[in-house]
């Protein structure tokens, strides 16, 4: 038996004026996708903005229902519509960003599994790492590839 470490890399901002414009850009982009939340039964608001290689960014934000499993997380609508409009085009970089009443974390909202799941298809699809950045009031976070939110991805035998 042999004991194992492993060390996950990502970036930490006490501002987003510290950030790259781009990215700056894009965690605007996702406080803005906020406004598309409908939560009705959770009042927990996420954004999420996705940019791809062609620069276009695509926004989503979740949506719920009264059955709960039939609503959808906001990076899953984001990552979902880039593929169904635009699947040739590799994804970038993703922002998310969750508010609780309207009022954004403190600490990024961090995705959950099945979205992390569905991240790590789409960087096998593009063969194309992207970035993932998670927006909290007191510190924002970068995160250079899909590895870092999701080790040890699942990765199916039969496909890839
Ligand atoms: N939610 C997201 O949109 N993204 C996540 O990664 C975690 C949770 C949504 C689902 C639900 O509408 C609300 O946040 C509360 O769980």
């Amino acid at each position: 038996m042999m004991k194992q470490t492993l060390n996950i890399h990502y970036e930490e901002y006490a501002s987003v004026d510290q950030m790259l414009p781009e990215d700056q850009e894009l965690v605007a982009a996702c406080r803005e996708a906020q406004k598309g939340s409908y939560s009705p039964y959770s009042n927990f608001q996420v954004g999420a903005a996705l940019r791809l290689a062609n620069g276009l960014i695509v926004k989503g934000a979740n949506q719920e229902n009264a059955a709960y499993p039939s609503g959808l997380c906001a990076e899953r609508v984001a990552m979902f519509w880039a593929s169904a409009n635009y699947p040739d085009v590799p994804f970038d970089t993703l922002a998310i960003a969750g508010s609780d009443h309207g009022v954004l974390c403190e600490s990024p909202a961090s995705p959950c599994g099945a979205c992390r799941q569905v991240m790590a298809e789409y960087q096998k699809k593009y063969k194309h790492p992207f970035k993932i950045i998670l927006v909290g009031s007191k510190r924002i976070r970068k995160f250079n590839q899909v590895e870092d939110v999701l080790p040890f991805i699942f990765d199916s035998l039969t496909i890839g």
